[in-house]
């Protein structure tokens, strides 16, 4: 951090007030009446929180009737906070407008593809591209700002709440649409060549005459590539730009404070490589659920998302649920001890907080299920005893805070272009997903206790031993060169199927498949090949035998040997794999989609070629990690995602001593997890 790290200053500012790790939850007191107050900062003290979001949706109570601002409520809960010690992330309104701007200017809700005005009565209810949204939005910020600047209470701010990046296709949208269109390619012949509007003669004349791209039933066929495309990369920055907008107000009144704006992890309609870099401060709600067998690993990756989205910075996480979570169907609660893995899993992966939605459960409204640090039956309620226990044990972890985990040796590519126009309409298959594609690569390498980041296609990989493309179907010539210099260089390199297909443009690369990276890996493609449904070939790897299903490239051998290869079927004899030495790397190619046990193997084969070693090894279910804290000592997390005792042997040569969360001095070589038992070692000094 320096001078020149505004950002690195504000969460300085930040931790030397909290003096530990944040934690809290959402606390929406407005729903209550005042006398709870007292009771919630005792009961906050009582689990040892030291920051809570406050005002995430009050708008409507803030400013009862236009440009009429009651503020009466908000100072006192202010106070008390400021009084009992608590710091405040104090959220603009602005994810939910009050009653009066729906009613008084209906041309603030938005229009979805369909033609459908959105209505109010949720939240969210915006059109992003409103410019007496935006007004209304600026001036209940501005107010706020001026009001709490130099309030004792007020810690950071959290701006809006979830952006959705929500395509509105209103008339004020299309001819925002048109401007960005206009400033993008500066002509519309640039326009219809990066559109190919040749093709069904969809040739514009005027910028005028471009529209949002209308929803598939309002069209007699597929819609054109790049307008959808271009609109995604759109309605993302109309978003953000409702974000930057508030940020600046915020920053001329409270210039030492944080900003942030609470992500929703592998969300697919923000690019957050653009809005991280727009904040101060990742922030992540993550909402995995307690009875998915995969819960913990979904929750891993979208912590290592959160935390290389700031190249290896610790982020909050700000939103997590005590029990369960209203995702529809039927909501299990937690079994009882898992909240504390859970927790500190996001700890042991950068975050510098642990919070909730929320603290007290509502009675009312859509969301009176979900659970809370309070719930309905008060502190009479084992997640209130559990609730209780974690402020313990996350006051135990303060010396982390700031500190981060040392870079992973893999990194795995992810672009949310990318992700638009790979699930795009009128592609070979209609079933790939990028987050399935990602998590497929990503399994293996978690089971292992393998740490991985997330780049950007124009990072520097260099620091990377392996780099994993899981479907890179759009890539653009920076992206593609900047791979192709990784391998020449020296670098491994596992890229997988339906890959440097198309251009920034979505337009098919010239000369055949895989067009950006023929030469990198040493291949062409004679023909992309979806498998149907139930269609499955075997295949031959590395002496053992597995599966082909979902896709089945034919490859033609040009440079690369064969890895893998099918041993039924059409393609008997032909490669499923491949691996090509370029320049002082190795590029390998999978073009199917194998087994569980063939995708371990070969990822795993591919770390261990690349030199990669895992943290150390664990019974599946106990997750191995280790977190820096800030003044350099490492730290082992060692985390039991099961409801079996685990026994986890240590490398007797490693400086493990301290056992953080009970304060024991020395460990054993042999340690025994109970069911959902961590354990947080930290090394000799
Ligand atoms: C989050 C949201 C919260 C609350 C929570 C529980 O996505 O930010 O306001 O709705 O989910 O579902």
């Amino acid at each position: 951090m320096s001078r020149t790290d505004p950002a690195g200053e504000r969460l300085a500012g930040l931790r030397q007030r909290l003096q530990g790790l944040a934690y809290g939850g959402d606390y929406n007191p407005e729903q209550w009446p005042a006398g709870t107050w007292r009771e919630d900062v005792r009961l906050m003290r009582e689990a040892g929180v030291n920051l809570v979001t406050v005002g995430v949706f009050s708008w409507g109570l803030l400013e009862p009737r236009p440009g009429v601002f009651d503020f009466g409520r908000l100072d006192e809960v202010m106070d008390l906070l400021a009084e009992a010690g608590v710091g405040v992330d104090l959220a603009t309104p602005t994810a939910a407008p009050p009653s009066w701007l729906a009613h008084e200017h209906p041309q603030t809700l938005p229009v979805d593809a369909e033609g459908r005005k959105i209505a109010f009565g949720a939240r969210l209810h915006f059109c992003p591209s409103s410019p007496v949204y935006r007004y209304h939005a600026a001036r209940i910020t501005e107010r706020l700002a001026e009001r709490y600047a130099g309030h004792p209470a007020l810690a950071m701010w959290h701006v809006g709440n979830e952006y959705v990046g929500f395509g509105c296709h209103c008339p004020v949208s299309v001819a925002h649409f048109r401007r960005w269109l206009a400033d993008r390619y500066g002509t519309v012949d640039a326009l219809n060549d990066a559109w190919g509007t040749a093709f069904w003669g969809q040739r514009y004349d005027s910028f005028d005459h471009v529209g949002t791209p209308a929803a598939r039933s309002r069209l007699v066929s597929g819609p054109n590539p790049g307008q959808l495309l271009d609109f995604a990369r759109f309605s993302d920055t109309a978003s953000l730009e409702c974000f930057t907008a508030e940020r600046d107000i915020i920053r001329r009144h409270t210039p030492g404070l944080p900003v942030t704006t609470n992500f929703m992890g592998s969300f697919k309609h923000l690019d957050y490589w653009r809005w991280a870099a727009a904040e101060d401060v990742v922030s992540l709600d993550i909402y995995a659920k307690p009875y998915d067998p995969e819960g913990q690993l979904l929750a891993a990756y979208n912590f290592d998302l959160m935390r290389s989205l700031r190249g290896g910075r610790p982020w909050l996480m700000l939103e997590s649920a005590t029990g369960n979570n209203l995702t529809g169907g039927r909501n299990s609660a937690r079994p009882a001890g898992q909240l504390r893995v859970r927790s500190l899993q996001a700890v042991a992966r950068g975050a510098d907080s642990v919070m909730f939605f929320q603290w007290r459960a509502s009675r009312a409204g859509a969301e009176r299920f979900h659970s809370a640090m309070v719930p309905h039956g008060g502190t009479r309620t084992r997640t209130w005893r559990e609730v209780v226990a974690l402020g313990r044990d996350v006051a135990r972890l303060a010396d982390l805070v700031g500190g981060s985990c040392d870079p992973a040796d893999v990194a795995m590519l992810w672009d949310w272009e990318n992700w638009w126009a790979l699930e795009a309409p009128d592609h070979p298959s209609g079933d790939l997903r990028f987050t399935a594609r990602i998590l497929d690569h990503y399994r293996p390498l978690w089971h292992a206790n393998i740490p991985v980041d997330f780049a950007h296609p124009h990072a520097d990989l260099s620091r990377y031993r392996l780099v994993i493309v899981p479907n890179l179907y759009l890539v653009d010539d920076a992206g593609a060169d900047n791979l192709t210099a990784y391998v020449r260089g020296g670098g491994h390199l596992l890229m997988s199927y339906f890959s440097g297909i198309v251009d920034q443009h979505d337009r098919v690369r010239p000369g055949g498949h895989p067009g950006a990276f023929r030469d990198l890996l040493g291949i062409d493609i004679d023909e992309l090949n979806p498998l149907q449904i139930g269609e499955a070939y075997e295949l031959h790897h590395a002496g053992h035998a597995g599966t082909a299903t979902d896709w089945q490239d034919v490859i033609l051998l040009n440079g690369a040997e064969q890895l893998a290869a099918y041993t039924a079927g059409e393609q008997k004899g032909q490669p499923a794999a491949t691996r090509h030495r370029f320049g002082t790397g190795t590029a390998t190619y999978l073009g199917t989609s194998p087994d569980p046990g063939t995708m371990r193997r070969l990822v795993l084969d591919c770390a261990t070629g690349a030199g990669v070693t895992p943290v150390m090894d664990t019974p599946d279910g106990v997750e191995a990690v280790r977190r820096r804290a800030a003044d350099g000592t490492d730290h082992l997390f060692l985390l039991n995602h099961t409801t079996e005792e685990a026994t986890v042997d240590l490398d007797p040569a490693l400086p493990w001593s301290v056992d953080l969360l009970n304060g024991q001095a020395a460990v054993a070589d042999r340690l025994r997890l109970p069911p959902f038992g961590a354990v947080v070692l930290s090394a000799e000094r």
